[in-house]
């Protein structure tokens, strides 16, 4: 609930707000985003292409039968399209970003308007983002149009096409349904639980934008519009929830850190040996060090902001808890064979790599090309334990920072969704149920 009166800081000022000055500060004096920006505007395909942009194993297809028997440019392509298709959900998650960031902090200034420097400071983020993005974007347009012809640029999202009826693991479609349902009886009553609360919330009635699938609206694109619409209604109207809304910024923080920190470290390796390093590597680069700044603001409003505030209502906790939950089950639902860092099934992906094998990359007849699918998607590789790996590493620092959240179920701060995808057997079956729907269909 929004009360104002109840919630004004105290005197001495509130040590996180000070944290946060010191961090916004820091972030001022950096220069990382001007940096990218200049690789931005100087990025040139043609001059990057002989060159890995990230370890070998940041490859698409990396372990898998197909990619031992690949060229030196296919594997080079592999590896500049696995950056392309991280960075595409990364610019998706920095877009909704924009719209989050902005109602958040609408909702915090309506806490007391000593918090002005959330407001600049999350301004200052959103800026960032917007210029982040179209770097990946410049990035990813030339690339997919020199590896994948013009062609691929329609429907470029075509990881994400469903196939129907992909039903996976039991605990996380019961926990699917248990969200969808509790959210739905809510919103039969936003109107009347709201109209208390919106008075103080500016723009209250500004549609968000929905198009994406990012980390908050969910990296499966299975999440319903309404329950987008739903989240984003509480998290702007209850200083509680918004700051929960960092608490879920911050997961998508480790996400993108865990795989970032790779290709950081890569940059560092190639600089230390003076070799070649590609653009995409140093903008990775640069990335990692200005997401820092704002995976340190998630963190100080996720963990520490909301125990400033009064304590939560239960329909607060409740949705809060839903908050995360929804946030494992739409992104770090499953283990995938085609990227280290996918956290999906890879039954989504199938039409993506379909066209992929039947580019000029590949070239390969429509037959061959089901064939290697099988024999990429359907048997245990080297790529299946390569993501395992890696996803139990994220797994582990989710759990970490869950556990400093007293508001959580079991169930999030377990990270039970997460835990429960994590089996290569399970991903193979459901890999070939996929599959054999799939090549029905064609
Ligand atoms: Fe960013
Ligand atoms: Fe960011």
């Amino acid at each position: 609930m929004i009360t104002s009166n109840q919630t004004s800081p105290t005197s001495p000022v509130n040590p996180v707000i000070s944290l946060l000055e010191k961090n916004y500060s820091n972030n001022l004096e950096s220069d990382y985003t001007e940096k990218i920006e200049e690789l931005d505007k100087n990025f040139n395909y043609d001059s990057n292409s002989s060159a890995y942009w990230s370890e070998s194993e940041h490859s698409l297809l990396y372990g898998t039968p197909l990619y031992e028997q690949a060229s030196q440019s296919q594997k080079f392509a592999l590896n500049h399209l696995h950056w392309t298709l991280f960075y595409k959900l990364t610019a998706d998650s920095e877009t909704e970003l924009i719209h989050y960031n902005t109602v958040t902090a609408d909702c915090l200034m309506s806490v007391s308007s000593d918090y002005k420097m959330l407001v600049e400071l999350l301004a200052h983020e959103t800026a960032q983002e917007r210029k982040h993005i179209h770097t990946f974007y410049q990035v990813n347009y030339q690339t997919t149009k020199s590896l994948l012809g013009k062609k691929a640029l329609i429907n470029s999202g075509s990881d994400k096409v469903s196939l129907s009826s992909q039903k996976s693991y039991q605990l996380s479609d019961y926990l699917s349904s248990a969200a969808n349902f509790i959210t739905m009886m809510m919103l039969k009553n936003k109107e009347q639980s709201h109209s208390e609360n919106f008075g103080e919330v500016k723009d209250v009635n500004k549609p968000a934008s929905f198009a994406s699938n990012g980390f908050f609206n969910g990296l499966s694109g299975k999440s319903a519009p309404s329950r987008r619409q739903f989240f984003s209604d509480n998290w702007r109207s209850y200083p509680f929830l918004a700051a929960n809304f960092f608490a879920v910024r911050y997961m998508a923080n480790l996400a993108l850190k865990n795989h970032e920190f790779g290709i950081h470290q890569y940059y560092r390796k190639l600089q230390k040996n003076n070799e070649f390093i590609a653009s995409p590597t140093t903008i990775s680069h640069y990335h990692f060090l200005d997401e820092a700044f704002h995976t340190t603001t998630s963190l100080f409003l996720g963990r520490d902001f909301y125990k400033t505030l009064p304590k939560p209502s239960t329909y607060e906790k409740l949705i809060a808890n839903l908050a995360i939950l929804q946030a494992q089950h739409e992104n770090l639902n499953a283990i995938s064979g085609i990227s280290s860092n996918r956290f999906l099934s890879d039954s989504n992906a199938i039409v993506f790599i379909m066209k992929l094998l039947q580019s000029p990359v590949f070239n390969m007849s429509k037959e061959e090309a089901l064939q290697w699918i099988e024999k990429c998607l359907c048997h245990e590789h080297e790529g299946f334990h390569v993501n395992l790996k890696v996803h139990n590493h994220l797994l582990s620092d989710l759990r970490k920072f869950a556990n400093q959240l007293d508001y959580l179920w079991p169930v999030n701060r377990n990270m039970s969704v997460m835990a429960s995808g994590a089996s290569i057997g399970k991903a193979i079956k459901n890999n070939i149920k996929a599959f054999n729907q799939f090549s029905l269909a064609l």
